[in-house]
């Protein structure tokens, strides 16, 4: 089975293609990802407009190139998926709208794909994980803990109540005049940081449920910010600062994880791993963190590569194929989401700015 992936979402015009073999392993025969982060960075976050734009002037070029690599031609595809939602509505459209037209002009099947899905199944195409897992998905709009049972059957432990876990990287990096996207650069200043110098709230760690909140960790790094001496930062306040919010997110993280961890025991009493995947489980300090707490808990630590973490079109194309695998595909009248979660029956979480 070869299929085609179409990810533009968010700020990467992805495609990729990939090939499954009939024991069920998947081999990434192209991967292309081409990043809008130059074009937004002038604006320090992403415009919506900006991306939707950027992804129709490359959408074709990236699946091109993709093909090419493969070394096939559309004629030898099984089914092109891309992403149906959730995400920035304009470039959505753009994927679909492509992946819609080489379905139609080659008379294959077309699969709508839910982005959040994609992160969720990655680790079964780079390490053939069994169901059922604990999935944590930290990534600049999401941050949830999922019970991921099957193909499109999930339960929601906890997300957000406000901020994602990458937003507040971002903004934390923007005060500290750190430039966009934030995780990466806040990583590197905290490696020369003592991250015992500033002491910041950790939001709802030791509460009950699984759900995540870091606005306030935010405003926190703002106020002690502001508290320094009037003047420019200087190197070992950012160093120090970026040190201490990054600890602060590795103690959340792993408190909130060690929590759904219990419950999914509860709740299957025979899975063994924790998959991590999105843009933050880049971060080392979180991964060190992750394997820490899963070698309290027994558990297995699955962190896909980061590449494959981060937004891409080998995740669209393996979930198009789990799906195809079962006999699901889309009508070329799918209509794209801009809100698609994978629970819709997780109780909406209290907080302001919820994300589902
Ligand atoms: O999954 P992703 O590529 O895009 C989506 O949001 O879907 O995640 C991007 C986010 C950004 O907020 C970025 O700052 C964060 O992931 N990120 C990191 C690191 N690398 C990327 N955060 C912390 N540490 C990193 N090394
Ligand atoms: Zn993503």
């Amino acid at each position: 089975m070869i299929v085609l992936g179409i990810e533009t979402s968010c700020d990467e015009t992805a495609a990729a293609v990939i090939r499954c073999d009939e024991g069920g392993v998947g081999e990434i025969l192209s991967d292309v990802v081409l990043s809008q982060i130059e074009v937004h960075r002038p604006f320090g976050g992403i415009v919506p407009e900006v991306a939707a734009r950027a992804h129709l002037e490359f959408a074709d070029h990236v699946v091109k190139q993709a093909m090419e690599q493969a070394g096939l031609n559309f004629d030898q595809l099984d089914a092109v998926a891309a992403t149906g939602g959730p995400g920035l509505i304009g470039g959505v459209i753009v994927g679909v709208m492509t992946a819609k037209a080489i379905a139609a002009a080659h008379s294959i099947p077309f699969v709508a794909v839910n982005h959040l899905e994609g992160h969720a199944l990655t680790a079964r195409l780079t390490n053939q994980v069994g169901f059922p897992y604990l999935l944590l998905l930290v990534s600049g709009g999401h941050s949830q803990l999922l019970i991921v049972r099957g193909v499109g059957d999930y339960t929601r432990l906890g997300t957000t109540i406000d901020d994602a876990v990458g937003e507040a990287f971002d903004k934390s990096a923007k005060l500290l005049g750190l430039g966009y996207p934030g995780g990466p650069p806040i990583e590197a200043a905290a490696k020369n940081g003592d991250a015992t110098r500033f002491s910041l709230p950790r939001p709802l760690r030791g509460k009950p449920g699984c759900h995540f909140s870091f606005s306030g960790l935010k405003a926190a790094v703002k106020r002690t910010i502001d508290a320094l001496p009037p003047g420019e930062l200087q190197a070992q306040d950012v160093n120090d600062m970026a040190a201490s919010f990054q600890t602060a997110v590795a103690d959340v993280i792993g408190d909130r994880t060690r929590r759904a961890i219990q419950e999914f025991r509860d709740q299957c009493p025979h899975g063994t791993a924790l998959v991590v995947a999105g843009g933050v489980a880049a971060n080392t300090a979180l991964r060190t963190k992750l394997e820490f707490v899963t070698k309290i808990e027994q558990m297995r630590l699955i962190a896909p590569p980061p590449h494959l973490c981060t937004d891409n079109g080998a995740m669209i194309a393996w979930t198009g194929i789990e799906h195809l695998k079962l006999g699901h595909t889309d009508s070329l009248n799918f209509a794209p989401r801009p809100r698609w979660p994978l629970d819709p029956n997780a109780p909406k979480a209290a907080g302001a700015g919820v994300k589902a």
